[in-house]
């Protein structure tokens, strides 16, 4: 029998019904992905498996256990269920360790001193073994992160349900808690992930739920969700994901915040350094060298220029699409962007990558080279 028996869930409230029909049957040992569009239910679905919601049909089956039977132990059933989440919701004024021994010791009844050195056993799992006796505030988010991993371990779970738990940290912390997942399910813990790392979808689960419509609108092994989805909505939420778009509607518009966007992109899917800083300079070159200059000379208060950055797998074949057909409509005529071989910003951008012109004018296509 499955670890995780879902039929037909259906979960209402006042104002939505995020929930409408979710079916799925998740085996031990299996990591489970799940992708979608915000407000899709994500959340709620994990909620309902361990019944911090009350599902308004249907049935959820956990190690053959009906959990949506009264008669059902929840408590036992959720010590079963570790729950990491966004924010870590580590108690402050306990040290790190006194937060992983507390479950142990209030719900198994596990002494003090055997829960300290299973403690010291489980921080050293996620690497942080040294900091046991600091207070949470000491550590980073990546660090306290990793504690509320532990904190879950300390119940020996049958499976941990993650909601986004890496949503809430710093770009230069995602990875590290990214990696002790990675450890736990090459180990064999059963998990089921909400999460926006794409490349950590891709690259750890064994299959990826692409929730969507109140349904499990698409499951399958990540290659099949990644690369040949089957359903026109999984298709174009993967499109969605893996490019960054931004457009230049106004001549003071906010360049920091465009380079924060796309410096979150490529952490997100996890570009390279080098693929990073060349994708930024070329879209620096571009944007304060060519494009603003040539809307200023002109006139022109909402250039309407359009970026499109893709990437292909592993961040290799990286392209970005530039439309200013609207600036060129609205000058009514060829600006010439980047067509004179002397030019220096030209020869800059050829260093980092090669130019296409589009099938008409105002459209150009930027390959990087490899990195
Ligand atoms: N406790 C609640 N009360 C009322 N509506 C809720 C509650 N929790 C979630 N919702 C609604 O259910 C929908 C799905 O939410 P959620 O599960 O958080 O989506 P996701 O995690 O995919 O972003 C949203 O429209 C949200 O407003
Ligand atoms: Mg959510």
């Amino acid at each position: 029998m499955s670890l995780i028996e879902v039929k037909h869930l259906r979960k209402e409230f006042p104002n939505s019904t995020p929930l409408k029909d979710v079916n799925a049957s998740i085996e031990r040992g299996e990591v489970i992905s799940i992708i979608g569009p915000s407000g899709t239910g994500k959340s709620t679905f994990l909620r309902c498996l361990n019944r911090l919601e009350t599902p308004t049909s249907g049935e959820i089956w956990v190690d053959g256990v009906n959990m949506c039977d009264p008669a059902t132990d929840l408590s036992r059933m959720r010590r079963k269920m570790g729950m990491v989440f966004q924010s870590f919701n580590l108690f402050g004024h306990k040290l790190v360790a006194e937060n992983v021994m507390m479950a142990p010791m209030d719900l198994l009844g596990m002494g003090k001193q055997e829960a300290y050195e299973e403690a010291l056993r489980l921080l050293d799992r996620v690497g942080l073994k040294k900091q046991a006796l600091r207070l949470p505030s000491e550590l980073s988010g990546g660090q306290r992160q990793r504690v509320a991993i532990a904190r879950a371990l300390a119940m020996h779970p049958e499976v941990i349900l993650f909601d986004e738990p890496t949503s809430a940290l710093d770009p230069s912390m995602v990875s590290e808690v990214l990696s002790v997942m990675k450890e736990l399910a090459s180990e064999g813990l059963t998990m089921l992930v909400v999460t926006h790392e794409m490349r950590f979808a891709r690259d750890v689960s064994t299959r990826v739920f692409y929730m969507d419509q109140g349904e499990v609108y698409e499951a399958g092994p990540p290659e099949q969700i990644f690369e040949h989805p089957e359903r026109q909505r999984t298709h174009d939420f993967i499109f969605r994901v893996r490019s960054w778009t931004w457009t230049i509607d106004s001549l003071d518009f906010d360049y920091p915040q465009m380079m924060g966007s796309l410096s979150d992109f490529c952490a997100r899917q996890f570009l390279g350094r080098s693929a990073l800083n060349s994708t930024q300079l070329v879209i620096e070159e571009l944007v304060e060298q060519v494009i603003v200059p040539a809307a200023r000379a002109t006139g022109i208060d909402n250039p309407n220029i359009e970026l499109l950055l893709r990437s292909g797998e592993e961040g290799r074949d990286i392209e970005l699409h530039v439309d200013y057909r609207e600036f060129l409509g609205a000058i009514d005529g060829k600006y010439p962007i980047l067509d004179d071989p002397d030019d220096m910003t030209r020869k800059i951008i050829t260093g980092y990558a090669d130019i296409k012109e589009g099938a008409e004018p105002g459209l150009i296509t930027l390959h990087l080279k490899n990195h």
